[in-house]
């Protein structure tokens, strides 16, 4: 999967650069023995905004801080592998009868040109198998649609910061390579900052992605109007005592109820249809990104959506050094995407 550009050289050095709304994280992967061993990982905020524009003015700004932040950590490799957020990509899943790959290929062309909503010469295209009927041999293809703008921004962005664009691929299929551990089925759910990203992942691979407009930027701005707080305030008090109700008699937890009720409907709502279209329940949810991190949280959405919700790994499977599992953990939240692209070039 690989939203085009070149393909992977052999190297044993990779790095996974992940340009978040709220910050950019990178994390360097070496291949060795068989394993992927941690070189390095950092992270740096971003000035807000920045990310989502597409002006030319601040693509150098990004490029700039990859640069000052890839120097800091002292890099080896220039081979970056970035993604897109769900945001700014189109996913729709086709069946088609079993066929050769060349013919798949040519059917997946026919099928970008009919339920693609953008104009074809305006996307990258790419696909991947995402299933087969074990009666009737059909086969489930997701198809994945990426604007020639948003990943011509993320070139860019990378030339600008002196590195080597190796692939551009999207956020759901790296969380999920980062966090899988073997499970046959489970859903992501991506808590970032203006949005949370829900991936169902059957097999290891992902079948259904979605992006719904709420996020911890959301609940911040909840806060701050419900208890009539700068956002800056409410920014802190939400990270200092989440939703727990014996805090600030609860009123932040009431502040925030609305958005997280809203964030389970939605959360249901792919369930449901998973169940519908597949046939199957989701009994497991691994959340993930920095507003998994609020306080009780997680509990929240066990409660409501009566299902199993653990936190997402994304060093499971990398070797490190002993001394700094307490610094990863702390830090694994946010670093899902980032581990999830430096793995796929290993
Ligand atoms: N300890 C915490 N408690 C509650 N919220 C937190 C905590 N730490 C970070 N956050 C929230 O996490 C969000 C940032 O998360 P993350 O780094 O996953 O976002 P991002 O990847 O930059 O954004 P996006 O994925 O939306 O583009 C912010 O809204 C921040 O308020
Ligand atoms: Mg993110």
């Amino acid at each position: 999967m690989a939203l085009g550009l070149k393909i992977l050289k052999e190297n044993t050095d990779y790095f996974g650069l992940d340009i978040g709304t709220s910050s950019i994280k990178v994390v360097q992967l070496r291949k060795s023995f068989g394993k992927q061993e941690l070189i390095s990982f950092g992270s740096v905020p971003v000035p807000e905004g920045v990310t989502q524009s597409d002006s030319a003015v601040d693509i150098k700004k990004l490029g700039k801080i990859v640069k000052d932040l890839v120097h800091s950590m002292h890099l080896v490799t220039k081979n970056a592998i970035v993604s897109l957020p769900g945001n700014s990509i189109f996913t729709t899943v086709v069946k088609m009868p079993k066929m050769p790959m060349a013919e798949i290929r040519k059917a997946v062309s026919y099928q970008a040109e009919q339920n693609v909503p953008l104009k074809i010469s305006d996307v990258k295209i790419d696909w991947q198998i995402i299933g087969q009927a074990p009666d009737t041999g059909e086969i489930s293809v997701m198809i994945i649609a990426a604007p020639i703008q948003k990943t011509q921004k993320m070139a860019d962005i990378v030339e600008e910061a002196g590195l080597e664009l190796d692939a551009i691929e999207i956020d759901a299929i790296a969380t999920a390579r980062a966090l899988h551990a073997n499970e046959p089925l489970y859903m992501i759910v991506d808590i970032g900052m203006f949005m949370t990203e829900l991936s169902v992942v059957q097999n290891g691979v992902l079948t259904l992605t979605r992006t719904v407009p709420v996020g911890g930027q959301v609940i911040t701005r909840a806060i701050a109007q419900n208890l009539g707080m700068e956002l800056d305030q409410a920014e802190q008090f939400k990270i200092k005592f989440g939703i727990d109700q014996d805090k600030m008699e609860g009123k932040i937890f009431k502040a925030a109820k609305p958005v997280l009720n809203n964030l389970t409907e939605e959360i249901e709502r792919s369930m449901k249809y998973y169940q519908d279209q597949y046939n199957q329940n989701i009994s497991l949810i691994k959340i993930t990104g920095g507003s998994s991190r609020l306080i009780g949280m997680q509990g929240f959405l066990s409660e409501n959506l009566g299902v199993n919700v653990v936190y997402g790994n994304p060093w499971g499977m990398v070797v490190h050094k002993p001394d700094i599992t307490n610094q990863l953990n702390q830090n694994a939240t946010e670093f899902a995407v980032a581990v999830g692209l430096a793995m796929r070039g290993l």
